[in-house]
């Protein structure tokens, strides 16, 4: 959650990092062999590889649905579980970025938000290997997804919020769980990194005149020529943008190569729909390039 320390044992679930030793949820309590309790396991000289990174759990996790298997279903899943991972991380970086800029840290809000864009080019890359599946391979075991699709997924749409993105703010009444609404509903509720950003400069020397479009981006225009580090940190926000556009763009061109003009899983009109869907984040930092 925006602003949330991940120290703090109140967080939210899946962004709270590791449970602590006297964590009683533990699943095992402080010493259970499934307990990534580095520092004792260490002491006791029990730690490896797989205990630490829940190797064996983590691999239990690629369940086929097709029956008998589909080979190429197996490369579907992986992606996208790697790609939830990412994401993730990502709102793990995000939300640390949101934090420092409330701070007025700003060498570290931008080395975060260059770490972040570099996850978004791994995103994209990634797209080759899917395009590696012909679409008479995809539709192999397309029928075992069912209404299943990349639309339902939680934490893409909390990205989106994050970044200020509120179009599906209406994904926070329909996500599977009620922890999934929870912490949808906490994302829409709590300050994005853009309002962050605004606040920050506002705080540094560059406060807009009034709460308009227009004004923030005289604001912007006035950091761009006068601040070069205000300048640098407006960069790095731009490639984080271009970062996801380019994923959207990159993942419509291999949809329309996989499955055509055809509906999506996920009752959209496919094609159609995502195009809609590439637009900036931060409209006024792409708007104050008209002034230069
Ligand atoms: C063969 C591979 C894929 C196909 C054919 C495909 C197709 C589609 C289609 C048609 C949609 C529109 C919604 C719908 O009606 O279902 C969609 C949305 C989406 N997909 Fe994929 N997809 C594929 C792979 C992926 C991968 C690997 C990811 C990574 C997580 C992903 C993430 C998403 C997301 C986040 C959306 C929602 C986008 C938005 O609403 O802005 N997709 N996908």
């Amino acid at each position: 959650m925006p602003g949330h320390d991940p120290d703090d044992p109140d967080g939210p679930a899946g962004l709270d990092g590791p449970p602590r030793p006297d964590d009683p949820a533990r699943p095992d309590g402080p010493d259970g062999p499934a307990g990534p309790d580095g520092p004792a396991r260490r002491a006791r000289g029990e730690l490896t590889y797989g205990s630490y990174l829940r190797v064996p759990e983590l691999l239990g996790l690629q369940q086929l649905s097709s029956d008998p298997p589909e080979h190429d279903e197996l490369l579907f899943i992986v992606i996208h579980q790697v790609y939830e991972l990412w994401f993730k991380q990502l709102l793990w970086e995000l939300d640390h970025a949101v934090r420092l800029l409330g701070a007025d840290d700003r060498p570290r809000a931008g080395k975060t938000l260059y770490r972040v864009r570099t996850i978004l080019k791994v995103l994209v890359s990634q797209l080759d290997v899917l395009e590696t599946m012909t679409p008479l391979e995809f539709a192999s075991f397309r029928d075992y997804l069912e209404s299943g699709s990349g639309f339902q997924s939680t934490q893409f749409r909390e990205l989106e919020f994050v970044l200020g993105l509120r179009e599906h703010a209406a994904a926070a009444e329909r996500a599977d769980t009620a922890e999934e609404r929870a912490r949808l509903r906490g994302r829409l509720a709590a300050r994005s990194i853009w309002d962050a950003l605004v606040a920050h400069l506002s705080r540094t020397g560059h406060a807009p005149q009034e709460d308009t479009d227009a004004a923030v981006e005289d604001a912007l225009a006035r950091a761009y020529r006068e601040d070069p580090r205000a300048a640098a940190l407006c960069e790095a926000f731009v490639e984080v943008d271009e970062g996801l556009q380019e994923w959207r763009y990159r993942h419509v061109v291999m949809v329309r190569r996989t499955i055509g003009a055809k509906h999506g899983t996920g009752g959209s009109t496919g094609v159609g729909y995502l195009r809609t869907t590439i637009r900036p984040a931060f409209p006024p930092l792409w708007a104050v390039r008209d002034r230069f």
